[in-house]
């Protein structure tokens, strides 16, 4: 794709000019975008780059560990990894408003990331994926007034605190670019292909108080429901797929005892930028099939529901 080719060597240009020798920081998240942007500013400058992953404890099964060893041992990209998911789950605690959610999440990862910028010795710059639907935070209905739905924490606020100029090289970027460039970069398809995992985590997937056994039940349903997606070839067709556990418990039968457990609740949505979003058809034997592997392995989950609202009027995420 000689389009991207060109920007990416506009960018890596782009990058050096700006940043000089100066030093940069940035957080990465997992995601692509944070990823994709760190690949091509270690690129640019090469160790001037440090990448700062706070874990929150929100993250998936085993996705710490995988974002952790491709930068550091495959990429050889300076990476302090902070487990935070004391402070984040203690102040989660008890906390069941979505935006309070939000915020606190948001308030903590900057608390973290400054502390961890200091103990390096700070930078002149700051790094972020920020991609232009992120740019327009706002959605605006037709023929409605402009609201803004849900805050998403990784825009703005950071960089005036700690009084670093911004690289934002995905600024005028959409998805589907994002990963051509990704691509571009020689980052592997299967990084490059991950469907996109909001900043608060499953935070935002366990709707009501969240605590740290909801948070394993939810992981290992999510991991069962992704594994039956990747291996019946359906992953790349979705936008985003995932768990969500409901904060209701309902009754049932196991072998001849009565259980009271909790509802997941399935999602999956087709999309071109997360804007506007479908729900994903699949075949009801696939639902019925996953559904049961997710009864019969995870406990604490007794019935499974599928999601078919599309966005809007729903979001994508429940909360
Ligand atoms: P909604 O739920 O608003 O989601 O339809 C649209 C896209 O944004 C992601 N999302 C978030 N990403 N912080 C993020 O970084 C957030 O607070 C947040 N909320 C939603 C969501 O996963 C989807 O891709």
């Amino acid at each position: 794709n000689w389009t991207m080719a060109a920007y990416r060597d506009k960018m890596i240009e782009k990058i050096r000019a700006q940043v000089g020798t100066g030093r940069v920081i940035c957080g990465l998240s997992g995601g692509v975008d944070s990823s994709v942007a760190a690949v091509l500013i270690h690129e640019a400058i090469g160790n001037q780059l440090t990448c700062i992953y706070v874990d929150h404890g929100l993250m998936r099964l085993n996705e710490t560990e995988q974002v952790v060893t491709m930068f550091r041992d495959q990429y050889n990209i300076p990476l302090v990894h902070v487990d935070a998911s004391k402070k984040f789950l203690g102040e989660l605690e008890g906390q069941v408003d979505p935006e309070t959610k939000r915020k606190i999440i948001g308030r903590l990862f900057i608390e973290v990331f400054e502390e961890e910028a200091k103990k390096i010795g700070g930078a002149d710059f700051l790094a972020q994926g920020t991609l232009y639907p992120d740019v327009i935070e706002s959605v605006s209905f037709s023929g409605g007034p402009s609201v803004t739905i849900k805050s998403h924490h990784n825009v703005g606020g950071l960089p005036e605190r700690m009084n670093m100029q911004l690289v934002e090289p995905l600024r005028e970027l959409f998805k589907d670019e994002v990963r051509a460039l990704g691509r571009e970069l020689g980052i592997p398809e299967s990084f490059i292909g991950r469907h996109p995992f909001p900043g608060p985590g499953l935070a935002i997937r366990c709707p009501g108080g969240i605590t740290p056994e909801k948070l394993d039940i939810l992981r290992q349903a999510d991991a069962i429901y992704l594994d039956e997606i990747r291996k019946s070839g359906q992953y790349d067709q979705i936008w985003q797929a995932f768990a969500v556990l409901l904060p209701v418990q309902t009754v049932g039968v196991m072998g001849d005892g009565r259980t009271y457990e909790f509802v997941c609740a399935l999602r999956a949505v087709t999309s071109v930028d997360g804007m506007t979003a479908d729900f994903y058809q699949f075949d009801m034997n696939f639902l019925g099939k996953t559904a049961t592997r997710i009864i019969n392995e995870v406990r604490g989950i007794n019935r499974v529901v599928y999601d078919v609202t599309s966005k809007p009027p729903g979001t994508i995420e429940w909360e």
